[in-house]
């Protein structure tokens, strides 16, 4: 994969204002990421959790605002796209927080890969059909 940059650009939005919105928040939370990476051994313990916590809490919340905005407006796509939804969730939850803490400078870029993954991917197809289907609903 090219070198991803949590940069936010034009061709990731969806067109639905909330949702954009939380994807560039998401992005934030990777620069976050980035940075704790960058600091190595100088990051913290606490900064470490309050990371994944903040990740874990923002992607439910997110999910949770696709899900209730698909139900709202039959998204005839739901049941593949909450699929998606709870590969990534999993990937989340599972992190090892033991192992983070004691080698962070293995566990962090695998999050990270994780996350790039996900919003390069998802976003891309999943979430970009979404926003269409509920633009031309509205229009
Ligand atoms: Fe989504």
């Amino acid at each position: 994969m090219f070198d991803f940059k949590f940069d936010w650009c034009k061709e990731m939005e969806t067109g639905v204002s909330i949702i954009d919105a939380q994807h560039q928040e998401l992005f934030r939370i990777g620069r976050d990421l980035e940075q704790l990476i960058f600091r190595g051994r100088n990051a913290t313990s606490q900064e470490l959790l309050n990371l994944i916590c903040e990740l874990r809490e923002y992607i439910s919340y997110h999910f949770y605002t696709e899900e209730d905005l698909m139900a709202t407006h039959n998204y005839p796509l739901t049941a593949q796209h909450i699929i998606s939804h709870n590969k990534f969730r999993a990937n989340i939850v599972d992190i090892n927080l033991p192992l983070l803490g004691r080698h962070p400078e293995q566990v962090l870029p695998q999050i990270k890969e994780s996350l790039q993954d996900f919003l390069f991917n998802h976003v891309l197809t999943e979430d970009r059909e979404l926003g269409v289907y509920i633009l031309k609903l509205a229009s």
